[in-house]
């Protein structure tokens, strides 16, 4: 199962640079360890920890909704990037957990931080969607038509998680990460980006029920459909593939290598698939910033949240490069080179 080879979204550094000028992000209060997870299902910290990698993940409270994740890591992003939220032209929200189907989460998001003049929408590209948004939000300043986005990658998983399904319900947690873009005269910024989509798999990693393919009903309430289905080697052999594709495309793109990245900021699913990578790629572990022993698999909010943690504990300087990447259900992909 190689990986179908992406199409070019962009070659050289555009006219217009779009930097990200402040990163924010929020985890819930309670943490769930694997020792409690040993209570649950049938399972232990031992498997999990040389699985995986993760130790414990954070879980929102039951009036905790993914709009108050997205709200929090956005008041984060705002206030490191010195701007007010009336200065926000765009929220774009990444999410496979959205409070509702209608509205989108990003306009409840709107009025929580109070962006009264922002244009909002939701994607969904599982753990791919932070930075499909960041593409399309640069795409949107590059031309001009906005000068200030929110993009914010923000899942409650434990919503859409089967607690009794010990094959997936030890990997994910819940959070969001917010990032802050605008043109900056002079500034560094996203240098290069590669997207990749696969819907012929899409059955290695979906939610069968509660679209209107499958809605939940009273007859099939019991078999849970509404919740996430893995098929785990698949999914992990495919990711690595196509991470590992991904990232040497938009490093080609972008005339550097390997060895010129201060920092990846990879997605945060598994520690051997972040080790597989690093492998390929032939760089030290201790390039990649790694947060998954914390908070587990949070989706489309993980390498959001990671690169928050970067940029708050000085991993990045003005003017390294920084690759992120990522790999999610759908299945999708994506890389990004920035320079910071
Ligand atoms: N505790 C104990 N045993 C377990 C557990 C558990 N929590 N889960 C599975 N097992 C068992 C299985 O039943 C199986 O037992 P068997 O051999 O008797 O059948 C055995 O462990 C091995 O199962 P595998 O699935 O082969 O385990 P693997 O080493 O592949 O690890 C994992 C599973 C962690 C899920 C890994 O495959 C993985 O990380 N996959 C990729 C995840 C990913 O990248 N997802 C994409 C993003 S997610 C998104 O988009 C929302």
């Amino acid at each position: 199962m190689t990986p179908i080879p992406q199409p070019r979204t962009r070659t050289h550094l555009p006219k217009r640079t779009v930097s990200i000028i402040g990163t924010g992000s929020y985890l819930p209060e309670k943490a769930l360890t694997n020792a409690e997870l040993e209570k649950m299902v049938e399972t232990s910290d031992d498997w999990i920890t040389s699985r995986t990698g993760i130790r414990e993940r954070r879980i929102a409270a039951a009036g905790e909704f993914t709009s108050d994740l997205a709200a929090n890591a956005a008041k984060s992003a705002i206030e490191n990037a010195g701007i007010s939220a009336a200065e926000i032209d765009l929220i774009i929200v990444a999410s496979i957990t959205p409070d509702m189907f209608m509205p989108s989460t990003a306009c409840i998001v709107q009025t929580k931080i109070g962006a009264k003049r922002a244009v909002c929408f939701d994607i969904s590209a599982a753990c791919s969607g932070f930075l499909y948004a960041i593409e399309i939000a640069q795409q949107f300043i590059t031309t001009q038509t906005f000068n200030t986005i929110l993009v914010i990658g923000a899942d409650k998983l434990s919503s859409i998680v089967d607690w009794k399904d010990r094959n997936t319900c030890v990997l994910f947690g819940d959070g969001a990460g917010a990032a802050i873009l605008r043109h900056r005269a002079h500034g560094h910024g996203v240098i290069a980006t590669r997207m990749g989509s696969n819907g012929e798999l899409a059955e290695l990693l979906h939610v069968p029920g509660g679209g209107c393919a499958c809605p939940i009903t009273p007859e099939n309430v019991g078999q849970n459909l509404a919740t996430i289905r893995m098929k785990g080697a698949e999914t992990f052999k495919y990711a690595v593939n196509a991470m590992v594709d991904s990232a040497r495309q938009v490093l080609d793109d972008a005339g550097l290598d390997p060895a010129d990245l201060t920092c990846v900021i990879p997605h945060q699913a598994n520690l051997r698939i972040i080790n597989a990578v690093a492998e390929r790629l032939e760089l030290p572990l201790d390039r990649f910033m790694v947060n998954l022993n914390r908070f587990g698999n949070t989706s489309a909010a993980a390498v959001a949240i990671a690169l928050d943690e970067a940029n708050r504990t000085g991993r990045m300087k003005v003017g390294n490069y920084v690759l992120l990447v990522v790999f999610g259900g759908g299945l999708t992909w994506a890389s990004s080179v920035i320079q910071w």
